[in-house]
């Protein structure tokens, strides 16, 4: 698989095979994506990968946390927080979408919790990665994780594996901090969830589009004045 066929073929995945991925493709994955360009190659990523009895564990803390009332406490506020204008536009839109695509109406409150709960189910995945960086990292180092990310997922999807990028792993810090080897200075950034795609799955019939060319992109090689 080359590149650009990597880049179309890969989309966030909400459900997957029960086969585990063998850590030797996971541990090559991870050894490939970590030649990632960084600021000053500080390579600021750190990664763990949970699975079996730990995941099933881990979710089950989480799930506590929840159930307990306690409110979201991400260390960096979510990505889906504070949009504007269009940006917010196409967040709903996105939204709308994934409720239509599983029957669930707009104004349904209980059916889009219950959609969203499904993110601390790891989506059923297999595995769930977490992604963290130093707290005390600035926004441009979160560059390098997007790289390391993106980096991840491509060629995950060279190997027929998919996943689920996910803000919402971030949200509940404490257990996953807990629970697994994570240095004690790393700040959550995201979750992957991923595994072999079930692409006959409700959950992932929604394609999402993208805006054309001149919504957001220029060549410029003549000024005028
Ligand atoms: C950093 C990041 C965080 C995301 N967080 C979530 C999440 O918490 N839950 C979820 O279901 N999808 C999450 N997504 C998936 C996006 O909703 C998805 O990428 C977007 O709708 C575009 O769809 P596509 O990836 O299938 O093209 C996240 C994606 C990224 C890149």
């Amino acid at each position: 698989m080359d590149v650009t066929k990597a880049v179309q073929t890969q989309r966030t995945i909400r459900a997957f095979k029960p086969e585990a991925v063998p850590e030797v493709t996971i541990r090559e994955v991870i050894e490939l994506a970590k030649l990632a360009p960084s600021n000053g190659n500080t390579q600021p990523w750190h990664i763990v990968v949970v699975s079996g009895d730990a995941k099933e564990q881990l979710k089950a803390a989480i799930r506590k946390e929840i159930e307990e009332g306690i409110k979201p406490y991400p260390v960096f506020p979510p990505g889906g927080s504070g949009l504007k204008g269009v940006y917010k536009d196409r967040q709903r839109a996105c939204g709308f979408k994934y409720y239509a695509s599983m029957d669930v109406d707009r104004a349904d409150g209980p059916g889009r919790e219950a959609l969203m709960m499904r993110n601390y189910d790891f989506f059923g995945a297999p595995h769930a990665a977490f992604l963290s960086y130093p707290g005390t990292m600035n926004r441009a180092n979160a560059i390098d994780m997007g790289i390391f990310l993106q980096n991840l997922l491509l060629l995950f999807v060279e190997r027929g594996i998919q996943g689920c990028p996910q803000g919402a792993l971030a949200t509940y810090p404490g257990p996953v901090k807990e629970l697994l080897p994570i240095p004690e200075e790393n700040a959550i950034l995201c979750g992957l969830s991923f595994g072999y795609p079930n692409y006959d799955a409700q959950i992932n019939s929604a394609k999402m589009t993208r805006e054309p060319f001149d919504n957001f992109a220029d060549i410029v090689s003549t000024l005028t004045t």
